[in-house]
């Protein structure tokens, strides 16, 4: 039994989620609980002071062997109120897809529609994401796809470093029920804050990097490329960045050539 009569600030929500770790038989927990950046070691250099303790139990790796369901995520999530995010949001965008995918996307975070529907990429960019991901041949619903953090900030603002540390170990958590083979962060705001850098995305892009274990591909926002048009040059280094993803997966590269 985990009990917070010790550390009362770290509130119910922390003590439900050790105990469900603690029945599935894991002896780990991610250290993100504060970090503004989702790399185990930012997150060991900026918790909160007197968060040691919790920092020296072992790490879950992404893989870890009996991780927690979607769904008891979700439930632990609850009506999250743990940032201000959740006092202007619609709906909560948990999450949508394979929970067993071998590729997740991973983006910012909701907009407009997201926030309407309750679920990630549904509106302009997400359309842009489906034609990616049709392009690859493979199916929507084959994929996992969530946000770095879960409901949409006032006016479309970047989330703030307070947002991302209360949404992190969520995040954190959903990848490793999933357990995926291939993370893509499209966009600058995803791939710096998973990777926990202020490199530019035209330098980020299109080399994978290493996230908790997990091969992580950041490329470019489909919001961008609807920017910039479908037979763009970004457009088609998104497509170079796809390949290198199914070539990982060892899935077949359809044959793509760029119109003139
Ligand atoms: N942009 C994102 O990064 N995520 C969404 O869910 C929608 C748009």
């Amino acid at each position: 039994m985990v009990t917070n009569s010790v550390r009362p600030e770290l509130g119910e929500s922390l003590v439900a989620y050790l105990e469900d770790l603690q029945e599935s038989g894991l002896d780990g927990i991610p250290a993100a609980f504060a970090a503004p950046g989702l790399s185990d070691e930012s997150a060991r250099k900026t918790a909160p002071a007197g968060q040691d303790a919790v920092n020296k139990v072992p790490v879950a790796p992404l893989s870890a062997n009996k991780p927690e369901t979607l769904e008891q995520i979700r439930k632990n999530l609850g009506d999250c109120q743990r940032c201000k995010l959740g006092a202007t949001r619609k709906n909560l965008v948990f999450g949508v897809g394979n929970p067993k995918a071998r590729l997740v996307f991973v983006g910012e975070g909701p907009g407009a529609d997201e926030d309407e529907k309750g679920e990630p990429f549904v509106g302009d960019a997400g359309r842009m994401l489906n034609r990616i991901i049709t392009a690859m041949e493979i199916k929507r619903e084959d994929v996992y796809i969530c946000n770095v953090v879960k409901c949409r900030p006032p006016q479309n603002r970047n989330p703030e470093g307070d947002e991302i540390a209360a949404c992190s170990p969520f995040l954190l958590r959903q990848l490793r029920s999933v357990r995926p083979e291939v993370i893509v962060a499209p966009g600058k705001f995803a791939s710096q804050t998973l990777l926990d850098t202020k490199e530019p995305i035209s330098k980020l892009r299109g080399k994978f990097r290493d996230f908790h274990g997990v091969p992580l591909m950041p490329t470019y926002h489909p919001s961008y490329l609807l920017r910039t048009g479908g037979n763009s040059d970004s457009f088609w280094d998104v497509w170079g960045d796809m390949v290198q993803v199914l070539q990982l997966l060892k899935l077949p590269v359809p044959e793509k050539s760029r119109k003139k």
